[in-house]
């Protein structure tokens, strides 16, 4: 077995590491050891501690730690209020004090439920993630941002609340649908077409492999990933600056996932949209090659993302780009590609620019 791969996120007042290998779930109580009689709380979903759950509580255990599994609704079905409330009142109950460590077991939804419960109960306790889905893997478990939904919108209520450490486990992608892996490259890709030519031509080079889930590749693939956004989130942990970057895509490929009926478009489907008409403006505009852009598409058609335009309701996604939170006076600060591998903040792009790019990129299917 390949020893783990270790990505160091210095922050001013807690780093922590990003620890990415196989075979860490069943050693969590080892890799991350109790102090005497410290009590943890694994917050998962039914299918994922019917997948790995045994294997999870079973490795704190063996480490010293008394675990006790909290089962939330699966999916963004647990990013509410009142899964906050059920779950700090279910902490209360089980006399859970600051000494308690919350365990985050699945995907991006249960990260960002656990992540905030963890940041709100008794003003802050300890948290570890233990992402599932490529997309957690490579994205939203790693900065600190955590939140819940409101009927008004997607993550309105949140904190950044960062972890004490971060285990990324590529066996539990064994089990991960195929679309999902699919979805979840894409935000890899955007990091590397922010940051890393050389991340951008490992993936044309082994797609296959990685799909394939060769460990391996998917080892490589994570840590180069994770390292980009460390870089990028600690020289602006609040996101005031260049964290910005992080955005590429996902303009037009929040409107368009906003806007699709039932969620029907992922989040990784809709940003792969995303980058391929944000790529054409950016050439539009003279900043990027026609090449480097082909170079992209040609990547993300390789993917085979069945993307069903016909779900989405036109009107509706550019309403939602109008009412993008980062436009300020009819203009909006966007990354654009400028190469692959570099990415930079235009801030003079206009709504209706984005609007004809909207309207194209609704018109012909990827
Ligand atoms: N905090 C951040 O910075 C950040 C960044 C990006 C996305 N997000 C959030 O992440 C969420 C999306 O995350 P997601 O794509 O991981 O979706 P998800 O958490 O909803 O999981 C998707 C599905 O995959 C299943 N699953 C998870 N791991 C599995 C495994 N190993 N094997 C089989 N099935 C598995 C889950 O049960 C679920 O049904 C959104 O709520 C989004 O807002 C947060
Ligand atoms: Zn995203």
């Amino acid at each position: 077995l390949p020893a783990p791969t270790t990505v160091h996120v210095p922050l001013a007042e807690s780093s922590y590491d990003i620890t990415i290998g196989r075979k860490l779930l069943g050693n969590l109580g080892q890799l991350y050891k109790p102090r005497a009689r410290q009590c943890c709380f694994v917050i998962t979903s039914e299918p994922l501690r019917e997948l790995y759950g045994q294997r999870v509580l079973g490795g704190l255990e063996d480490g010293g730690w008394t675990s006790e599994a909290i089962v939330v609704p699966d999916g963004e079905a647990a990013k509410t209020i009142e899964t906050v409330t059920w779950v700090c009142r279910t902490l209360a109950q089980a006399g859970a004090d600051r000494g308690a460590v919350i365990f985050a077991l699945g995907g991006g939804a249960v990260g960002d439920l656990a992540g905030f419960v963890a940041a709100v109960y008794l003003r802050g306790v300890a948290f570890i993630q233990v992402p599932s889905t490529l997309l957690s893997q490579a994205d939203a478990s790693v900065g600190g941002k955590v939140a819940v939904d409101l009927p008004e919108g997607k993550n309105l209520v949140g904190s950044f609340h960062q972890p004490e450490a971060v285990f990324i486990d590529t066996d539990t992608l064994d089990t991960l649908p195929a679309r999902h892996m699919r979805a979840g490259i894409v935000e890899v890709l955007k990091h590397a077409v922010i940051a890393d030519g050389e991340l951008f031509a490992f993936i044309e080079d082994r797609l296959e492999d990685i799909l394939a889930k060769d460990a391996g590749a998917l080892q490589h693939l994570l840590a180069c990933n994770c390292q980009i956004k460390v870089d990028i989130v600690a020289a602006d942990p609040f996101d005031r600056g260049v964290r910005g970057l992080l955005n590429l895509g996902h303009t037009i490929g929040h409107a368009v996932e906003a806007a699709a009926d039932e969620w029907s478009i992922y989040h990784g489907e809709a940003v792969a949209l995303g980058m391929i008409s944000e790529s054409r403006l950016a050439v539009d505009r003279g900043l990027c090659s026609q090449a480097a852009a082909d170079r992209l598409e040609t990547l993300i058609n390789r993917l085979n993302l069945q993307i069903d335009l016909r779900r989405v309701d036109v009107e509706m996604a550019r309403t939602v780009l109008r009412r993008d939170k980062k436009i300020v006076d009819g203009t909006l600060h966007l990354p654009l590609m400028h190469d692959i591998g570099e990415t930079r903040i235009v801030d003079d792009v206009s709504l209706d620019e984005l609007d004809s790019i909207l309207c194209d990129a609704l018109r012909n299917e990827i």
